[in-house]
């Protein structure tokens, strides 16, 4: 292969950001300039959500005008419900995600309309009917009575509100609500790259999103997190653990949850999900999948030099919350909403259509023969 190839793009620069930058080297993730954990620690998601979308971290009245918004545009169509009710059972929420998006476009007054005002009601109304048309599909699918958004709750409380009819205790949502911060934003991943991609040809952002969607529902991107819970079902319990990955490792198989394109000696959102992940399983009293994770973790780093990913906390911390495992993607989406919609204005304010080039390595020219003599 030629050396001017830069297959999968790797170490290739192909434009600026000014939402969030990935430092590697100091195993650091800001969002606007302020640290992922410093938000973690001090913000709700709704503050950090504004943030990505504006810029600035919201004042109160800022935020309270803003969760008003959110809450107001919660409510879905009629036919969103009932297309949602026709949904095969078996479906992947992913895919639930995509064409529940796909409808919205469909339905929103401002499909049309690029402008970035328009741009930024179309984002508000796709960030707060999304998580409803998830936990709609959630209660569906299981035959039971679909329950409504509820205006009085925060964005992580109604979530789990739509979806068990209940809200568990602060400490639980406060560790969902981390995971969503954690999960807001990252740069030129791949989902936000496509996200880009498809705005550069000035296509509408429920596309782009559409797109995203799609985008990330890969194992090796945000899909991760569901197989990383695979594994630990497949694992059981942790007197196998050991013996499982190693055998993983000597069979050269790719351990979900573990490595990234850009930090190669740990992920900046681990340690932060990793602490939630261990309250969540002290409140669960369920220390079952941390013993798991440690083992494997160990042996990962020990062996292949291979720290993991965000991917590999969140998986057990939302099954410990009570998540089917085909719900953790989806709820990556319900935060990732927030950093594609900002990079999606941002390729607007400067777009460039995306279109690289290809080396061919396919047959030399040559004559087409009649079908009656091929
Ligand atoms: N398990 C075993 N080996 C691995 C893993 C892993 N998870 N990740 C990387 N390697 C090995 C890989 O086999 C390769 O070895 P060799 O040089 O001997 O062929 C070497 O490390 C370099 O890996 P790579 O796949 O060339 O690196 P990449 O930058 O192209 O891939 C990755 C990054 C995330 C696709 C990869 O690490 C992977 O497949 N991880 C598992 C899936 C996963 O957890 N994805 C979540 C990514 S981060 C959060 C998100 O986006 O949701």
């Amino acid at each position: 292969m030629s050396e001017d190839i830069k297959k999968g793009l790797m170490g290739v620069t192909v434009d600026e950001t000014a939402i969030s930058k990935v430092m590697p080297e100091i195993n650091s993730l800001t969002y606007r300039g302020y640290a992922a954990q410093d938000l973690c620690a001090k913000c709700k998601f709704e503050e950090v959500a504004y943030l990505i979308l504006n810029g600035e971290l919201p004042n109160k009245k800022q935020l309270k005008d803003f969760e008003k918004r959110e809450n107001k545009e919660r409510k879905i169509s009629k036919s969103l419900i009932n297309a949602i009710k026709s949904i095969p059972k078996t479906a992947h929420p992913m895919d639930v995600a995509r064409t529940a998006v796909s409808i919205m476009g469909l339905e929103d007054k401002d499909a049309s309309n690029n402008s970035p005002q328009a741009n930024m009601r179309k984002v508000m109304r796709i960030f707060a009917k999304t998580p409803v048309a998830l936990a709609a599909f959630y209660r569906a699918r299981k035959g039971k009575k679909i329950i409504p958004p509820e205006k009085k709750l925060s964005f992580s409380e109604n979530f789990f509100h739509m979806c068990f009819g209940k809200v568990p205790n602060k400490d639980i949502v406060k560790a969902f609500d981390v995971s969503l911060i954690l999960y807001a934003e990252h740069s030129f991943n791949v989902s936000t790259f496509t996200a880009r991609t498809i705005t550069s040809s000035l296509s509408d952002i429920h596309g782009a999103i559409t797109g995203a969607i799609a985008s990330l529902k890969g194992p090796l991107h945000g899909g991760a997190n569901e197989e990383v819970m695979h594994m630990m079902n497949k694992i059981k319990k942790p007197e196998n653990a050991l013996k499982w990955i190693n055998n993983a490792l000597d069979n050269k198989d790719v351990v979900m949850g573990f490595g990234h394109r850009v930090y190669k000696s740990g992920d900046s959102r681990v340690p932060t999900m990793r602490e939630y992940f261990g309250k969540v399983a002290q409140i669960k009293k369920d220390k079952k999948f941390e013993k798991i994770y440690d083992i494997v973790e160990k042996v990962m780093i020990e062996r292949k030099n291979i720290h993991p990913n965000v991917d590999y906390p969140t998986g057990p911390t939302y099954h410990l919350m009570g998540f089917d495992t085909d719900f953790f993607t989806p709820i990556f989406v319900i935060s990732r909403i927030t950093g594609w919609s900002a990079h999606i204005f941002e390729q607007h304010a400067a777009n460039k259509l995306i279109r690289p080039l290809a080396s061919y390595n396919g047959n030399q020219h040559r004559k087409v023969t009649q079908l009656n003599q091929r």
